[in-house]
């Protein structure tokens, strides 16, 4: 009963919300390096120049100008260059998560730190900060959870290429994979393809300049060929690997027992498990290919396209949960909250985080069973956590009590999974183990960790590190592997 002994407890992180070094060690920028803080009220904004030399900028959910490339002003604040620099603190920062008694730590690899414009010029320098890093994990006996790509594409394609509209890109992410999983081979075990793969659509994300329904649609289909064809590479490379996919899973409860309500809510949740399908029992599922049949969305496949994307299915399923919604036939008539990368359904039954986050423990058990007895490969709770402000003492303590109770219900809800309802759980890695930019909003000010970071929403801070309440709760978790919360 309870976790499974070789339950992998950790944290989550990503380069471009945590790592720095922008342009330190041969670096070259990428997308997300162009994009500015913000908060609540002021959206994050792209910053370009036009194919005239214009400056300009927009918010996330605008297309870019045909030609426009990024544009970096030097007048701005990009919370990315810094970010809660990693890139400077990593073995400070192992020694923290290794006092918690990590077992594994997630972080993503910066493509434009290992092939600068993305193409197939490999920068060395790059290799070896990941070789350093990796190598302080295994000190602290940490095992790696890469994620390859998360939320972020080198300029030099977006600028150049139209990111992954073109599927040379492809092929260049390809170089890239096989240029980590060959320097890597004998460090990390545990990969996954593209972060939060539902949510791949923009400029910042994909370097995509159209973010029409079908252009969104023609990428993610060279998103999932890249995967099918990285997933077959490295198990050739190490066929001991273990290649995720990874999803944002938000499930969606119907707002009342109408039948009407019952199919949005359907529909809402297949949205997202369209691509664990495709990635996982290898093709597309007849809903979407009617969809797109009404809504004249052609998907251009070369031959064999399906082959690989049938003979690349992943190995476990990766996903993000923070929340759940609510879905109704009526939308006119219901309250919209805050939520992870889009407006929710408030639900009259649940609390939100300042941010209007739904906290539901339930809906993580919920989510677990329904993969589980949907997809029947191994789950891996990638994400988790509470984002809220942290207050600092006056003798330096960070009393978290709220995300102490957050993580408490969350623990005990997989607890349930595994011993209730059988579920095959193989780690769980909370968001923001140490405290980074946030995707959304990019503020310092919403914070996830159990480790503080001195750093406000205008980069200014000593980037000092502290252990806030619930470093030492976490710490009891591993401990006792998840019986005492
Ligand atoms: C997920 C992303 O969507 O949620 C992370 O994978 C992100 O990159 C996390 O940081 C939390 O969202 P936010 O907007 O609070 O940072």
């Amino acid at each position: 009963m309870g976790f499974p002994k070789n339950f992998l407890w950790g944290g989550a992180t990503a380069a471009n919300q945590y790592e720095g070094g922008y342009l330190s060690g041969g670096k070259e920028p990428s997308t997300l390096d162009a994009i500015t803080g913000g908060s609540h009220t002021e959206p994050r904004r792209i910053t370009f120049k036009t194919k005239d030399g214009q400056l300009e900028s927009v918010t996330r959910e605008h297309r870019l100008p045909e030609g426009a490339v990024g544009y970096i002003d030097p007048d701005l604040y990009y919370p990315s260059h810094v970010a809660t620099d990693f890139y400077h603190h990593y073995k400070e920062d192992i020694a923290l998560f290794a006092e918690m008694g990590f077992k594994c730590f997630r972080l993503s690899i910066n493509w434009s730190r290992i092939c600068p414009k993305g193409t197939d010029e490999v920068n060395e320098e790059g290799l070896a900060f990941y070789d350093a890093v990796f190598d302080e994990l295994k000190k602290h006996n940490i095992e790696p959870v890469v994620t390859i790509n998360h939320f972020d594409i080198p300029m030099y394609l977006a600028d150049n290429l139209d990111g992954w509209s073109n599927r040379k890109v492809i092929d260049y992410f390809l170089f890239f994979c096989e240029t980590i999983f060959k320097r890597y081979k004998n460090k990390v075990k545990y990969w996954m393809t593209f972060n939060e793969i539902n949510f791949l659509r923009s400029w910042t994300q994909i370097g995509i300049h159209d973010n029409s329904k079908q252009a969104k649609f023609q990428a993610a289909h060279h998103l999932f060929v890249a995967s099918g064809k990285a997933v077959q590479l490295g198990h050739e490379i190490n066929p001991e690997f273990q290649i995720g996919m990874m999803v944002a899973y938000i499930p969606s409860y119907p707002m009342s027992s109408r039948p009407e309500d019952v199919l949005e809510a359907l529909q809402f949740n297949r949205d997202q498990e369209f691509y664990i399908d495709v990635q996982v029992k290898g093709y597309y599922p007849a809903h979407k290919l009617k969809e797109f049949e009404r809504e004249n969305i052609v998907i251009e496949k070369v031959p064999g396209d399906d082959e690989i994307i049938a003979n690349g299915t992943v190995d476990y399923i990766g996903f993000s949960y923070y929340m759940s919604t609510v879905s109704s036939a009526n939308p006119e008539n219901v309250k919209f909250v805050g939520g992870n990368q889009m407006p929710a359904v408030k639900n009259p039954y649940l609390a939100e985080s300042e941010w209007g986050w739904a906290v539901d423990p339930l809906g993580l058990r919920i989510s677990l069973s329904k993969l589980y007895d949907r997809y029947h490969i191994p789950l891996f709770v990638v994400e988790n956590g509470f984002g809220a402000v942290d207050v600092v003492e006056a003798d330096g303590s960070i009393n978290d009590d709220y995300r102490i109770d957050y993580f408490k219900k969350h623990v005990a809800a997989m607890k349930d999974a595994i011993d209730l309802d059988g579920v095959d759980l193989i780690g769980y890695t909370p968001w923001g183990c140490i405290d980074l930019v946030s995707a959304g909003t990019g503020e310092m000010k919403k914070r996830y960790g159990f480790i503080y970071v001195d750093l406000d929403d205008n980069g200014h801070g000593s980037l000092a590190r502290s252990r806030k309440k619930s470093f030492s709760w976490y710490q009891e978790v591993i401990a006792s592997n998840g019986e005492k919360i």
